[in-house]
């Protein structure tokens, strides 16, 4: 009897010690501070040589930082998936199974993310897929799937005109005087969205324009600067001096292509002019002293804040109502023309 006393109120002292803990931990209906979150970012790169790329993802990690809110923790692993698709659904699983809990996508191939969809969904962690565009089925296969890149096309167009208005102002890029500009496309990676849409928009925006082109190759250098001055170290032996004009998908085939004519010291007044994409930090100084004419500008600034940016909000949980989603998944950035007029304006 006495002892079943003793019971009960020990039992009633505890039930008002776990009144009284609950009331201090939620602050008898006061909103505590909720525990400092972290934002665990895997990035995946199809190579990590890339300098377009490279250059990309520094800016990220400065926004990331930047863009952290205070009390929030971050960390940012890049991993590369050295041109196989394999290694980069590897690397997924790894990063996945480290914690991360948003990923950014930069496919090797882009027509197999299957994979790291199916793995992604899997954990329940959202994917930002850049700069490589997945088809867009595959885009709509889960809700928490995103794209940050721009629009292919607008690039080639942008080439096309500024090579057209360089032919224009300048007469003597026909050196053979016969009313045509004999050129060359050098082309990035079969199958990557920029390099069919820019060789064809490049090449049919100069022909709207009224310049007579006479095609003497296309060569594929896989957006690598190695590739494209071995492709056009050939090209000159096949053809002398009488390529005009070369057009490459990005800055890094360009400055390749130029590599070249500087190996095989040819002569100044039997260099073709060049023209490239990306507004890189090599492709910027080859604009500035001159020797690339034109670049466009694949807003590498943009695209880095834009992921930062929505990293930090799917991280966190936000809201994305007002973020300006394409179909509630997409974000492309405009491109830029570059000549040596307006370079100083991206150099800083
Ligand atoms: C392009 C860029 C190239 C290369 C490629 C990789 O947008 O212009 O330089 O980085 O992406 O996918
Ligand atoms: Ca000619």
């Amino acid at each position: 009897m006495n002892n079943q006393k003793i019971n009960v109120k020990k039992l009633i002292w505890q039930l008002v010690l776990l009144t009284l803990l609950i009331a201090s931990v939620f602050g008898c209906g006061q909103t505590v501070a909720e525990a400092p979150k972290n934002i665990n970012v895997g990035v995946v790169v199809y190579d990590q040589n890339d300098t377009f790329l490279s250059e990309m993802l520094a800016k990220f990690k400065d926004d990331l930082k930047a863009k952290t809110p205070e009390g929030v923790t971050f960390t940012c692993t890049v991993r590369d998936a050295a041109n196989a698709q394999q290694t980069e659904d590897n690397a997924v699983s790894e990063l996945l199974d480290g914690g991360c809990n948003v990923l950014c996508i930069n496919l090797v191939d882009r027509t197999a993310p299957s994979d790291i969809i199916q793995l992604a969904k899997e954990a329940n962690v959202p994917v930002i897929f850049f700069n490589r565009e997945p088809v867009e089925e595959d885009l709509m296969r889960w809700d928490r799937l995103y794209y940050i890149g721009a629009d292919a096309k607008q690039s080639g167009v942008y080439q096309g005109e500024l090579a057209a208005e360089f032919c224009a102002a300048h007469e003597g890029v026909d050196r053979n005087r016969d009313g045509k500009i004999q050129y060359v496309v050098l082309e990035g990676q079969p199958g990557h969205q920029d390099a069919i849409l820019r060789t064809d928009n490049a090449v049919n925006t100069m022909l709207d324009q009224g310049v007579s082109l006479d095609k003497l190759g296309y060569r594929i250098a896989n957006w690598n600067r190695a590739q494209a001055t071995n492709q056009v170290s050939q090209l000159i032996d096949q053809f002398g001096s009488a390529i005009e004009l070369i057009l490459a998908n990005n800055d890094e085939m360009a400055l390749g292509a130029i590599a070249a004519y500087d190996q095989k010291n040819i002569t100044a007044t039997d260099y073709p002019v060049f023209f490239g994409i990306d507004g890189t930090t090599p492709g910027l100084e080859a604009v500035v002293n001159g020797s690339m004419a034109g670049t466009v500008y694949n807003d590498q600034k943009g695209q880095a804040d834009a992921m930062a940016a929505l990293t930090i909000r799917l991280a966190l949980g936000q809201d994305l109502s007002d973020f300006g989603l394409i179909n509630g998944k997409y974000i492309y950035k405009d491109y830029y023309k570059i000549t040596r007029q307006n370079v100083k304006n991206f150099t800083s």
